[in-house]
């Protein structure tokens, strides 16, 4: 990206607000917007440092124009580097990340630039949370996931032998730059698993929008700028409503998890090399189908969901989903399982959730055993 180009993203940019107990910030989507990282940095960090956190295939395709960027406008890049993937989503990776930036001498004046996928995000978040204890963090997301979900809302933290995302804290960034050109570089199977996230807002919270993914699938795999955009902009106006009428999860943040429940058990269960949007696809259409045959899902919507899922070449089912005593084990000793009841939240239709049970509902072990075979079948 030349100079001049990066005086013409300043123009092109739709800005979501997002409330948080820290105050404000935008999530700015558009094609060239990293181009305003100078200026976020700048706004974040007094010294004119930050650490650049990425993975090493992502540093590989995009360090060297991002640090060009922001060197040619006098801002110090510490790059602090890891090998990409989920597996590198640990407390070791964190605290190598983080030694290198005690190393490099930064102060609290500087900031943590996240360039990467939600891996990334979740991991330089957590550096960003405790060095020193606390400094900001500006969000560049690479992956449509991430930039989709993950990059909003301040979730930031690592997994754990014992379950996903178990040690964390919430550390809203300065600034999200939300840039679809660097999904150019995705391949279509990575693209594809940021939209099960999408199809996840439509499906708790907009049908028209969930109709819309499934009519636009092919053009957002394609690439297509505008599809890509709108996809963008409105998954990151619903996930930027919810999170920020509840920033902590007391309450209504807690349907973002609608389909995570099964998911982390599969990610789990599979050693973390499932993909966490892989996960999620199956993840609803099982939990739908739980809903369905507890009764607060309207009949039929499993399938709407599952029609969504295929429209985005996601998978639908997986190998655990037939092995139920496991699967139910792998949910029930998920450490944020409280006193080993499951919670899930039920969906009333694609939509809508049904809020008159609250946001999540509690389902005891015995009932989680014969829902889980009552619905196995239908996953083979
Ligand atoms: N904090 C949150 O609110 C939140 C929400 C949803 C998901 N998550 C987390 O996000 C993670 C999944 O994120 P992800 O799917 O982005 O995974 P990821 O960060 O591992 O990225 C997937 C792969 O794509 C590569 N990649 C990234 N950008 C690229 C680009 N532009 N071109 C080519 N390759 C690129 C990465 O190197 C990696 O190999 C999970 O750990 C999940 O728990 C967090
Ligand atoms: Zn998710």
């Amino acid at each position: 990206m030349s100079p001049s180009d990066e005086a013409r993203v300043l123009i092109r940019c739709t800005d979501v607000p997002v409330r948080s107990s820290l105050g404000q910030y935008a999530v700015r989507v558009g094609a060239g917007v990293r181009g305003r990282l100078p200026a976020a940095v700048e706004a974040a960090a007094p010294a004119g440092r930050c650490a650049l956190i990425s993975d090493r295939t992502v540093a590989g395709l995009w360090c060297k124009e991002v640090a060009g960027i922001l060197g040619r406008n006098g801002v110090d890049v510490i790059e602090a580097l890891f090998p990409a993937g989920e597996a590198s989503k640990t407390r070791e990776t964190w605290a190598r990340l983080t030694d290198m930036l005690l190393d490099a001498e930064l102060g609290r004046d500087c900031c943590v630039v996240s360039l990467g996928g939600g891996v990334v995000g979740d991991l330089a978040g957590f550096v960003a949370a405790t060095f020193l204890r606390g400094v900001p963090l500006v969000q560049v997301p690479t992956t449509t996931l991430a930039m989709i979900d993950a990059s909003v809302g301040g979730k930031t933290g690592v997994d754990h032998p014992a379950g996903k995302n178990l040690v964390g804290a919430f550390h809203a960034p300065a600034e999200v730059l939300a840039d679809p050109d660097f999904l150019d570089t995705l391949d279509i199977g990575r693209r594809a698993e940021g939209y099960a996230e999408a199809v996840k807002h439509g499906v708790i919270l907009d049908a028209a929008y969930a109709e819309w993914l499934g009519a636009n699938a092919r053009e957002l795999l394609d690439g297509d700028a505008a599809a890509v955009e709108h996809a963008v902009v409105r998954s990151v106006r619903h996930k930027a409503q919810v999170v920020s009428d509840d920033e902590f999860e007391g309450g209504r943040r807690k349907i973002l998890n609608f389909g995570h429940t099964v998911a982390h058990a599969l990610e789990l269960g599979s050693g973390y090399s499932l993909p966490h949007g892989h996960a999620v696809a199956v993840g609803m259409v099982a939990e739908a189908r739980i809903g369905e045959a507890l009764g607060w899902t309207a009949a039929g919507t499993a399938e709407a969901i599952r029609g969504l899922v295929r429209a985005f070449d996601l998978p639908e089912s997986h190998p655990l989903m037939g092995r139920v005593h496991r699967l139910a084990g792998l949910m029930i000793t998920d450490k944020k399982t409280r006193r080993g009841i499951v919670h899930m939240v039920p969906l009333r239709e694609v939509g809508r959730t049904a809020d008159r049970l609250g946001s999540s509902v509690p389902i005891p072990g015995d009932e989680l055993l014969s829902v889980l075979k009552h619905i196995s079948s239908s996953f083979v």
